[in-house]
């Protein structure tokens, strides 16, 4: 990968991944990664922001290379994760002056995950300045976007902000900008619904720090930077507000295709009730998406058949997920279709301990609907019409 300039002395170095898949052995990365690390040559020092996942090591050091660096005497670790400081032990054996320059945290869990010997850490506070010569760099806490010791870093010449996960995507591109606000969109939505929107409020508070600072580019450790702040400034203002939409997700597995019918009914039902609805059928979603979903959704529908004696795991699984990412959901319902053995309903709703949404009445079909069952969806329908309007999310009378 070719080094690119972003500013004189600023050089992006990391390592793009095309076709890595899947994140933490949990996040589905439809469009690869990257892993961006950024060198700051100051008159008298050098500072390297953040270095790769492991997997990319020599792809930095080739950077590093090309771009001649004989000496680096700052590695600034914003953040913990392995993706960003796994080869940091490489960095410092090749640059024995070097010192990783972070948070008291940081550096405990970087000596844990990494065994980083205590003679090699210098330890910064909040609001701390650290000069290169002609450059300065300046630390700002921005806790839980991802861990709890996560940091951005100020070039406050630049007026570049380094901001590790925080503001990131997982897209892999040769473009060094986002390019077209839009197609970075979803990419930023996504990797903010997958692992920042369970610390929603922290990071409300890290974006108003943000806002509040004179910032020219923002550059994340993941996907293009942002020569436009305010587009994904406002995008996280709007994602970590407390307003939910007028949209429900119905999420289904269904064996025989009993519950599949019901699903199927429930969302032409609130269509017909001028709801916006996505479906998801848990056998083939892709996680990532569902958790995009619930970021806006003000209401989210499990709906699963019994099986070996419980509810189906995919929908355990699913609930599970739910209560672990903190949505803002303020409804929910559960659907299940049973031959025998009817507390499926009660093994969702045991694993939605965390949020704390209004529950409707479990909705419990036997066998395949029937017109009965069917009617009873439409209830469901109205149901969660009538909360929609009571959260001022439809014009009373209209849809
Ligand atoms: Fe990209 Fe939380 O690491």
């Amino acid at each position: 990968m070719a080094v690119r300039e972003i500013k004189p002395g600023v050089y992006s170095v990391g390592a793009i991944d095309w076709d890595r898949t899947v994140f933490d052995e949990l996040i589905p990365l439809p469009e690869g990664t990257s892993y961006n690390s950024y060198l700051i040559k100051g008159r008298e020092k050098t500072a390297l922001i953040d270095t790769v996942d492991p997997a990319k090591e020599h792809i930095l050091m080739e950077n590093l290379d090309e771009l001649g660096v004989e000496k680096i005497d700052y590695i600034v670790a914003n953040h913990a994760e392995q993706d960003h400081s796994g080869s940091i032990p490489a960095v410092l054996e090749r640059y024995p002056e070097a010192k990783v320059v972070t948070n008291a945290k940081c550096k405990g869990f970087l000596v844990d995950l990494l065994h980083i010997p205590d003679e090699r850490f210098m330890i910064i506070n909040d609001g701390d300045e650290l000069s290169l010569g002609d450059k300065t760099l300046r630390f700002v806490f921005t806790p839980w976007v991802h861990w709890p010791e996560t940091m951005s870093t100020y070039l406050v010449e630049d007026r570049i902000l380094f901001t590790c996960d925080f503001f990131g995507s997982h897209v892999a591109t040769s473009d060094l900008y986002a390019k077209g606000n839009y197609e970075v969109y979803a990419g930023a939505k996504r990797y903010y619904a997958e692992i920042m929107m369970p610390f929603r409020m922290m990071v409300r508070k890290n974006v108003q720090k943000i806002e509040s600072m004179d910032v020219e580019i923002i550059a994340p450790s993941h996907g293009p930077l942002y020569k436009d702040p305010k587009f994904i400034i406002d995008a996280y203002k709007d994602w970590t507000s407390d307003d939910v939409k007028n949209e429900a997700i119905i999420a289904y597995v269904s064996m025989h295709g009993s519950t599949k019918k019901a699903a199927e009914h429930l969302a032409g039902a609130l269509m017909e009730r001028g709801i916006s609805v996505k479906v998801f059928n848990l056998s083939t979603a892709d996680i990532g998406e569902l958790a995009m979903a619930l970021v806006d959704a003000a209401t989210m529908v499990i709906a699963a058949p019994t099986v070996l004696g419980g509810i189906h795991p995919s929908a355990i699984y699913a609930a599970y997920l739910v209560n672990a990412l903190r949505p803002k959901l303020k409804v929910m319902g559960i659907i299940s279709s049973y031959s025998w053995g009817g507390m499926a309903a009660q093994h969702v709703q045991n694993c939605i301990s965390v949020i704390k949404p209004d529950m409707l009445e479990p909705l419990l079909i036997k066998g395949d609907p029937e017109e009965e069952d069917l009617r009873k969806i439409e209830a469901m329908a109205d149901e969660i019409l009538k909360k929609h309007r009571d959260l001022n999310l439809i014009e009373k009378g209209g849809e």
